[in-house]
């Protein structure tokens, strides 16, 4: 991991978010302890191959050519010759080699590495497949802006059955409400709010608890606590997700 981190920040980071993100969405369904720990690992290192992908590739901010394309798909094969010697002493690394190699695969099987065999993705796979493609999207990069996270559930939704396993979509969606805690949110009152605590609810969703930070537009202190299912504060909805940048909003002041 300290070589990654050597490498490329941004990979390392990212790597660490999936672990954790994958263990949250795992514990919510329901795996064992042990499976957990599998999982975790599986998450953790399910991009190290990129440590042999050069820099330019990595951090391209330009549309990648063909090749480098091929080049950057590469970092799935990379990772499971790398891990691959370890079996004898882990048996463990076959999930690990498993997700590295299979977390670009797809749910249809149409994404990459191309194989000889044809082969579904593992469970950890899958799992990993989904929260990969959430913290990428909901981060900055240098090519691409931090699509909010309404957006990265919608794309979820989406390609459910294509690229990812619409079952885990639905599971996941339900473990991090379709506005994730931390989200900056419109209500259709124009106030702004902080989702702090989603609904356990699969009917209700759309309603998790807030903290709503203005009032005519100005932000408030202390914010005010609201559980938009109560049927008290039916006239509020949420409309969608806002950039909290753009309104001077510091989101985790409030959630934790
Ligand atoms: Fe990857």
């Amino acid at each position: 991991m300290a070589s990654i981190k050597q490498h490329d920040d941004y990979t390392f980071n990212h790597m660490v978010n999936v672990c954790v993100l994958a263990i949250a969405f795992g514990q919510r369904l329901g795996l064992r302890r042990q499976d957990l720990a599998q999982l975790g690992l599986c998450a953790l290192y399910h991009d190290m191959g990129k440590l042999h992908i050069p820099l330019e590739v990595l951090n391209a901010n330009t549309n990648l050519s063909e090749k480098e394309w091929a080049v950057m798909g590469n970092h799935t094969v990379f990772a499971a010759r790398t891990l691959f010697p370890l079996i004898e002493a882990d048996r463990g690394t076959v999930n690990r080699i498993l997700t590295a190699l299979q977390h670009h695969l797809r749910y249809d099987g149409a994404g990459y590495p191309r194989l000889r065999i044809r082969t579904t993705q593992s469970l950890y796979a899958r799992i990993t497949a989904i929260v990969d493609t959430f913290d990428a999207m909901t981060t900055k990069r240098i090519y691409q802006r931090q699509y909010l996270p309404d957006e990265a559930i919608a794309l979820l939704h989406r390609f459910a059955g294509e690229r990812y396993d619409p079952l885990l979509v639905k599971a996941f969606v339900n473990c991090m409400g379709i506005y994730p805690i931390g989200s900056t949110v419109a209500l259709s009152t124009g106030e702004l709010a902080v989702v702090v605590e989603s609904n356990p609810d699969p009917d209700r969703i759309h309603q998790p608890k807030v903290r709503i930070v203005t009032d005519n537009a100005q932000l408030t202190v202390p914010a005010q606590f609201v559980d938009l299912s109560h049927p008290v504060h039916r006239g509020r909805t949420i409309r969608h997700c806002v950039d909290p940048e753009k309104y001077g909003i510091n989101s985790s002041h409030y959630v934790f």
